[in-house]
């Protein structure tokens, strides 16, 4: 469906980890009349596009999607998102999506998902809406506090982990649990990631090299959010056409860029891993 601006009306924000303190929270946003929406989609917010210095919203993963609300997940990182967490119920905000591409989902097939940090929003509604949870799998790293996340929403549907960074050997010991589970990952399973970029990229030459199949939920900087600005390109090698299109396509139509560079809003934000180069 193509996406739609609309202007949603927070019903409350809740701070994630002990207090407001920590910069994480759950916007909690009237629901969108959207008429499909798949998980991996994200959508583009402003918080307060006639008042706010920032002239571009930012784009945030589809966290839950309910008939009764629309949840975004963020932590607080700039000026926008600063903005967003000295919100309250009742204000409204700009919203536009559904956007991007979706996250492919195999009943199948044993999922085995990765996660860093606030890469773990769009698992929310992904293990939510799966068709078999019971053959998902999670491993998720996180430098704050576990109540920092939306954790527990995860972990009560599927076989979940978590492990706490705090110092360069818990770093260690996780990527080479990484390594040591992408490296077990049966042939026919599927692995899922999203995070930071330089996880994204350890997942993606692991993933390589067990020739195994992947997918990366690719959180570039966007400005625009729907393929206007060129502003989030990435080198790809994506096909051009048809059956080959690499994941799940619920965009508004086929990926319309091939070759050198794609912009990750419009062809994404969901890639093959062995497709992005980054
Ligand atoms: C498809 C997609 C989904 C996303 N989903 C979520 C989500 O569910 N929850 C969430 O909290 N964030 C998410 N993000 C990241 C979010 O968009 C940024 O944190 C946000 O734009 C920061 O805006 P700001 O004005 O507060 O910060 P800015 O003032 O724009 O930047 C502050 C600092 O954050 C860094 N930064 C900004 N954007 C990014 C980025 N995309 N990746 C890494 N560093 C960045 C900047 O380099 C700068 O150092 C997503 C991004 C994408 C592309
Ligand atoms: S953010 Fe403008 S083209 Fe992707």
């Amino acid at each position: 469906m193509n996406p739609i601006i609309s202007r949603l009306k927070i019903l409350d924000i809740v701070p994630f980890g002990r207090g407001p303190k920590h910069g994480f929270f759950a916007l909690r946003l009237t629901p969108p009349k959207w008429e499909s929406c798949a998980p991996g989609q994200f959508v583009m917010l402003h918080p307060r596009p006639a008042h706010s210095e920032a002239i571009c919203p930012r784009p945030f993963s589809i966290c839950k999607l309910t008939d009764g609300h629309l949840i975004v997940f963020f932590q607080v990182r700039g000026r926008v998102t600063a903005e967003m967490a000295a919100l309250q119920a009742g204000d409204t905000v700009q919203v536009t999506g559904p956007l991007g591409n979706s996250l492919p989902a195999r009943a199948d097939r044993p999922t085995l998902i990765l996660a860093g940090g606030i890469g773990i929003a769009p698992f929310v509604e992904y293990v939510d809406k799966h068709p078999r949870p019971a053959t998902l799998s999670v491993e998720f790293a996180h430098r704050h506090p576990l109540e920092c996340y939306p954790f527990e929403d995860i972990a009560e549907k599927c076989a979940s982990r978590s492990h706490l960074e705090t110092c360069e050997q818990d770093r260690a010991a996780f990527v080479a649990l990484m390594e040591q589970r992408i490296r077990e990952f049966p042939a026919a399973g599927l692995i899922l990631a999203c995070g930071p970029m330089p996880f994204l990229r350890l997942v993606r030459d692991m993933a390589a090299a067990c020739k195994a199949e992947a997918h990366l939920c690719l959180e570039t900087r966007m400005a625009c959010g729907i393929g206007a600005c060129l502003g989030c390109v990435v080198k790809a090698h994506l096909p051009a056409t048809g059956n080959a299109t690499p994941v799940q396509w619920s965009g508004p139509a086929a990926p319309p860029d091939s070759g050198a560079f794609v912009r990750t809003c419009a062809c994404g934000p969901n890639f093959r891993a062995d497709q992005v180069f980054f």
